[in-house]
């Protein structure tokens, strides 16, 4: 499909990666409409509705979603209702007009057994309420011919909260942290999946895909390259999960194996290193 035949609806715009999404689709002359859940609700099932019946979409990028993963435990109905339901509601669209979606989904539909980078087909075995509604929404999107489902991992973007803005803001007030050391994933920078995401929607290679920046690291080790490169001298103290003891189980194999996104032919992302320099310098912290 050609960029000009395109009209994009983004949902999630108004976060981290859906904003990156349209800002993307903008540079690239792709026609599209970013929406907040302000400007469409996905869990009104009507208004969905409605909202197709006046645009002529001919593509969906999927980046909604309920993503707070600690609060989800407590918030277990409104996770399923934005994650699930919501889904559900623009995957009924979707066959109604016969348009591909991409989906975002997360490593945490893995268990984390092991030390060995999940593949696609990996068995899934979601540990937290937050994973196990995105799980569900993938089974909703596999309903539908034409889909992308790309499972992602410690995303960081411009807008909104993220893991490196929380280490930037601790190290103005503290000189030691405890951090998980056991949890070892891959960060990723939305600047670079929204690249990777505007390409992949020129092509009909539907199917799902881990995509993440590259290599692998705990988040001790990233809080460290953090504060290495803002300059700040903060003692990083290894802790294990069970000591940190978060509300939402998370696995700690977070490793996502790329192998068949880049046998797809779909260019290699940066390092994560890199990934963590550039983006210091878009929000201005180096
Ligand atoms: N963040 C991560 O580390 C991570 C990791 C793996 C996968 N993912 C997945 O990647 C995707 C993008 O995540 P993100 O970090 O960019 O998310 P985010 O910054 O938390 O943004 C969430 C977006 O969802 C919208 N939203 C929430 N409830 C809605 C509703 N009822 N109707 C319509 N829109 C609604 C929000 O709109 P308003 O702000 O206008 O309410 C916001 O634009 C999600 O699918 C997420 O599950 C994220």
């Amino acid at each position: 499909m050609s960029d000009e035949k395109k009209y994009v609806l983004v949902t999630g715009a108004t976060g981290q990666l859906g904003s990156d999404i349209v800002d993307e689709l903008n540079r690239r002359g792709i026609p599209n409409i970013g929406v907040g859940s302000a400007d469409l609700d996905i869990t009104d099932n009507e208004a969905v509705s409605k909202f197709f019946d006046s645009h002529k979409f001919s593509y969906v990028i999927h980046c909604a979603a309920y993503t707070k993963v600690d609060l989800a435990e407590d918030e277990k109905d409104l996770n399923y209702e934005i994650n699930v339901k919501g889904t559900s509601n623009l995957v009924s669209e979707c066959q109604k007009y016969n348009i591909p979606l991409v989906f975002f989904s997360t490593d945490y539909v893995f268990g984390g057994n092991g030390d060995k980078p999940f593949k696609e087909d990996d068995e899934t075995n979601p540990l937290c309420e937050y994973a196990k509604a995105k799980y569900l929404a993938e089974l909703e999107v596999k309903k539908l011919d034409k889909y992308f489902i790309i499972r992602i991992s410690w995303v960081f973007g411009k807008i909104g909260n993220n893991f490196i803005k929380t280490m930037i803001k601790l190290s103005e007030t503290k000189t030691e942290l405890n951090i998980v050391s056991d949890q070892i994933g891959s960060p990723t920078y939305t600047f670079d999946m929204a690249k990777a995401i505007v390409d992949m929607i020129n092509t009909d290679k539907y199917g799902i895909y881990h995509l993440t920046n590259e290599g692998f690291v705990s988040w001790a080790d990233f809080a460290r390259e953090i504060f290495k490169k803002i300059n700040k001298s903060i003692k990083v103290n290894d802790v294990t999960t069970e000591e940190y003891n978060a509300r939402a189980k998370r696995p700690k194999n977070s490793r996502l194996d790329k192998t068949k996104y880049l046998n797809a032919g779909f260019k290699k992302m940066p390092t994560w290193q890199d990934a963590l320099d550039r983006y210091l310098k878009e929000i201005n912290v180096i």
